[in-house]
């Protein structure tokens, strides 16, 4: 038995990966639909059909429930949902956090759920709530450790067991729960109680609490963010390394009239046209999909096709190197969603070190692609380039014999020599006519390759309107500008 997990392409902190339990695998990033047996507006078996290969299902659920409980201790778990992939099963812990109690302990939880044959298993964590103070965090996190221990104690190593990371906003606690249940060998960790931080729009915090985490976590666990279910925030978390989401906002949003995009929800009764390529939105008017009688279920299948889209996206997207790109149309789609990417942007230092070397193109989309790993790391390499001692910055790519060495200039990275001019990410770079920013940014390169040849004179040569920006980032270097 046992859970591995295998990165296979990276982009950012943003893996694509296989995730194995038992005999079965998935391709990650992947979704993981929520079923609740009681009322499975798409069935498992048709999710099977349009290629989801795990799901999860509440556990204390069939625990409670007069209907299954003795059904899914008999005939198993997969039976009574009709489904041969991947099921997980959540603990209680949500229900947990909604009602304040459950009337299941920790042992009974897990007992339960490993006796109906569930393939991964989820202790009874305590998903603090964000507005927790930090004693009431600390105390509840402890709880939680200490259930983690016991079911690893109980149920031993090679169980199929999930690690929860918990901590509320503390990212100090984070990153002790990322480190804790590391020790305790813990190679699947859900990052919980999130769910509060994406329903208020708080994406800057989410970055933190998420990246918190990350940065104690193992680089081999797989990170599962729990409750995370709308399609716009999904490219964003990859980006900090979330491999696995799991949704309920398919079916919410379907009970409630709305109709899911990657960007964005809409009520069913604001749409004219249904901006879509699924069998629902093709073969339904948005009128007759607002009038069906059966429009929750083809609500919710349509959501579901946009959300395992947007999943397929993704993965296409790090195969490709062009995870930013998407991060940053997705991200203009909510003002607080741009708010969480720049904080991922102030972190740029925290995922260079995780991100591809080379990738097919960098498309610069403004402003904020100046502050990309890519632009990052090539400059903090800047200084490895050996230059002579009477050193030509020619922004205008033009030689001149005058000079030991000349360098060519491609904003936003900066100086490069002749040889890097085909390399990533100079050559497969594209931008548009220069701005400021990425001029900007690109003299911040040149300062580093000065500060690391001190017995260097650098010359800038770029047209009039160049200069201000070159005086400000460069200060006195000697310019030579099209009207000298
Ligand atoms: N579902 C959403 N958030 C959580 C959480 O923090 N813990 C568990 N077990 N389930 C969740
Ligand atoms: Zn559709």
């Amino acid at each position: 038995m046992g859970i591995a997990f295998e990165s296979l392409a990276s982009d950012i902190a943003g893996r694509s990966g296989k995730l194995t339990v038992g005999k079965k695998s998935i391709k990650t990033p992947a979704l993981l639909p929520v079923i609740n047996p009681h009322l499975p507006l798409v069935t498992p078996n048709e999710m099977r059909a349009m290629g989801v290969g795990a799901l999860i299902t509440n556990a204390y659920i069939f625990s409670q429930s007069r209907q299954f409980r003795e059904r899914a201790l008999d005939e198993g778990l997969h039976r009574v949902l009709d489904y041969d992939g991947i099921i997980m099963t959540d603990s209680g812990s949500f229900q947990l956090s909604v009602y304040g109690e459950v009337s299941i302990t920790n042992t009974e939880t897990l007992a339960f759920q490993r006796d109906i044959g569930s393939d991964i298993w989820v202790p009874l964590d305590i998903p603090t709530s964000p507005g927790s103070d930090r004693t009431t965090t600390e105390r509840e996190l402890a709880i939680t450790m200490q259930r983690l221990r016991e079911a690893k104690e109980v149920f031993g190593s090679d169980a199929p067991l999930a690690g929860p990371i918990q901590g509320g906003i503390f990212d100090d606690l984070r990153e002790r729960a990322g480190r804790d249940v590391t020790a305790l060998g813990f190679s699947f960790c859900p990052i919980g109680a999130v769910v509060p931080l994406m329903e208020a729009y708080r994406y800057r915090d989410l970055v933190s609490v998420v990246m918190a985490a990350k940065k104690t976590l193992s680089p081999s666990a797989c990170v599962h963010l729990f409750g995370a279910g709308h399609p716009s925030m999904f490219a964003l978390a990859t980006a900090m390394g979330c491999d696995l989401f799991d949704s309920a906002a398919y079916a919410l949003y379907a009970k409630d009239g709305r109709y899911l995009t990657a960007h964005g929800s809409y009520r069913i009764n604001e749409l004219t046209d249904l901006p879509c390529a699924c069998a629902v939105c093709r073969s339904h008017t948005a009128e007759e999909l607002r009038s069906d009688p059966d429009r929750e279920r083809l609500l919710a299948l349509h959501n579901l096709h946009v959300t395992l889209a947007e999943i397929s996206r993704i993965r296409q997207a790090i195969a490709d190197g062009t995870l930013w790109e998407l991060v940053d149309e997705r991200c203009r789609s909510h003002p607080q969603l741009l708010s969480g990417y720049r904080s991922l942007l102030d972190r740029a230092p925290e995922l260079a070190p995780y991100d591809a070397v080379s990738k097919r193109r960098f498309f610069y989309r403004g402003d904020e692609s100046c502050r990309r790993t890519e632009v990052l790391r090539y400059q903090e390499n800047l200084s490895r380039i050996p230059v002579g001692k009477n050193v030509l910055v020619a922004f205008d790519g033009g030689e001149r014999d005058a000079f030991d060495t000349t360098l060519f200039f491609k904003p936003p990275f900066g100086p490069y020599p002749r040889e890097l001019k085909e390399t990533f990410p100079i050559g497969p770079s594209e931008i548009p006519e220069w701005d400021d920013a990425m001029v900007r940014q690109g003299c911040r390169g040149v300062r580093v390759l000065m500060g690391s040849h001190p017995g260097s004179r650098f010359t800038v040569v770029c047209g009039q309107r160049w200069v201000p920006v070159v005086r400000e980032i460069l200060g006195d270097i000697r310019v030579i500008h099209d009207a000298d």
